[in-house]
């Protein structure tokens, strides 16, 4: 059995609660895991004065793979930066990963298995702003490089050979964002063409976020950039249940971090009302990273049977407390 090296990073609000579920689920399994804990976010801030510590990063660098909770942005505090962004940026995890798959619930609907492709590190996300005319005219700048969307576009296209989809679809604005989305979907039709057994389309991101609510059966990978990505992943997890079982994963080339969308929900911290399947289905595509297919699967298999017999918390229509719904995947397994 190999043995995988997990750095786990609760952050703050319901992140504790959530990978306290997922440390616990894991364990259950049979795979040979050593467990290192790293503090991230405003109580490390607090604690350590930086939301990110250097000796955080180096336990990210030195693991196999993060399992990440989620962090409070505080309101106001000159020179705080949001770890998770900065963390991407750093590493350089340049695919977010965000799959989306019909559940079996009431608030689910049926027929969709898509999986969203963002790109991660650049675009207006770049941090690049200034304001000029005493703080009457705010400019944010919105970069796309060549390197970055090869590499997101060739992520995108590998992820759909290996996974059996049969079409990408590349989302971008190149009719209004000349320059920019021009650059990303010119290079999406020079590597298109390389991948002879997958179809390319393309969609304007209006339109897909338009699609994805009217017919979201029709998308199997989407590829795009940042801040359209964001947008649209959070819309389609309102498909299959929303927040609570949205999960995705930061890849780089040498280093992975997998977190569930959600934030800290604040108001949820303390009440056992947290929905633990979100950090559960990240734990799911961490190991499918570090290949142990057959792990993931009957953890997935388990998360799937407890929403089937709607042994969930309210947000799904359930009863049950965080830690009830835990003990209910693990009797499964
Ligand atoms: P949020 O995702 O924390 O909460 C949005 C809504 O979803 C709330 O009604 C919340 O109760 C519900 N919700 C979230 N996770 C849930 C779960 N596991 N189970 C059941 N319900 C759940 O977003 P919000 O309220 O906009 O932000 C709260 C804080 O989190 C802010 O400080 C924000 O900056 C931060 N944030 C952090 C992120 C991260 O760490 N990656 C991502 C998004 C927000
Ligand atoms: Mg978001």
């Amino acid at each position: 059995m190999t043995n995988h090296r997990i750095c786990l990073l609760p952050g703050d609000g319901i992140g504790p609660e959530v990978i306290k579920q997922a440390a616990r689920v894991l364990q259950v399994l049979k795979l040979d895991l050593t467990f290192e804990q790293g503090e991230i976010g405003f109580g490390a801030y607090q604690k350590l004065g930086s939301p990110l510590p250097e000796e955080t990063l180096s336990k990210i660098r030195s693991a196999d793979a993060t399992l990440f909770g989620a962090v409070t942005t505080p309101p106001n505090i000159p020179g705080y930066f949001s770890p998770i962004i900065r963390l991407r940026q750093t590493l350089d995890l340049y695919a977010n990963l965000r799959p989306c798959q019909s559940l079996p619930h009431s608030a689910s609907r049926p027929g969709i298995n898509l999986i969203v492709v963002r790109e991660n590190t650049e675009d207006l996300y770049s941090g690049v702003e200034r304001v000029e005319d005493n703080g009457n005219r705010a400019i944010s700048e919105m970069i796309i490089t060549r390197k970055a969307s090869e590499k997101i576009i060739r992520k995108a296209f590998d992820l759909a050979a290996a996974s059996g989809y049969k079409k990408v679809t590349v989302v971008h604005k190149a009719n209004v964002l000349r320059e920019t989305c021009g650059l990303f979907r010119r290079i999406a039709l020079e590597i298109a063409p390389q991948y002879p057994n997958l179809q390319m389309e393309e969609m304007l991101v209006d339109t897909c976020a338009m699609e994805l609510v009217r017919d979201p059966g029709q998308f199997e990978v989407i590829v795009t950039t940042n801040l359209f990505g964001d947008i649209l992943s959070d819309e389609a997890s309102m498909l299959v249940g929303g927040l609570g079982v949205a999960y995705s994963g930061n890849i780089g080339s040498e280093a992975a971090v997998f977190e569930p969308v959600h934030g800290s929900a604040p108001k949820l911290a303390g009440l056992h009302k947290a929905n633990p399947i979100a950090t559960l289905l990240s734990a799911v595509l961490m190991l499918e990273y570090l290949d142990e297919f057959e792990q993931a699967n009957r953890l997935r298999q388990a998360v799937m049977e407890t929403i089937r017999l709607g042994q969930v918390t309210e947000d799904l229509g359930g009863n049950l407390s965080t830690e009830q719904v835990t003990e209910s995947i693990i009797n499964k397994l």
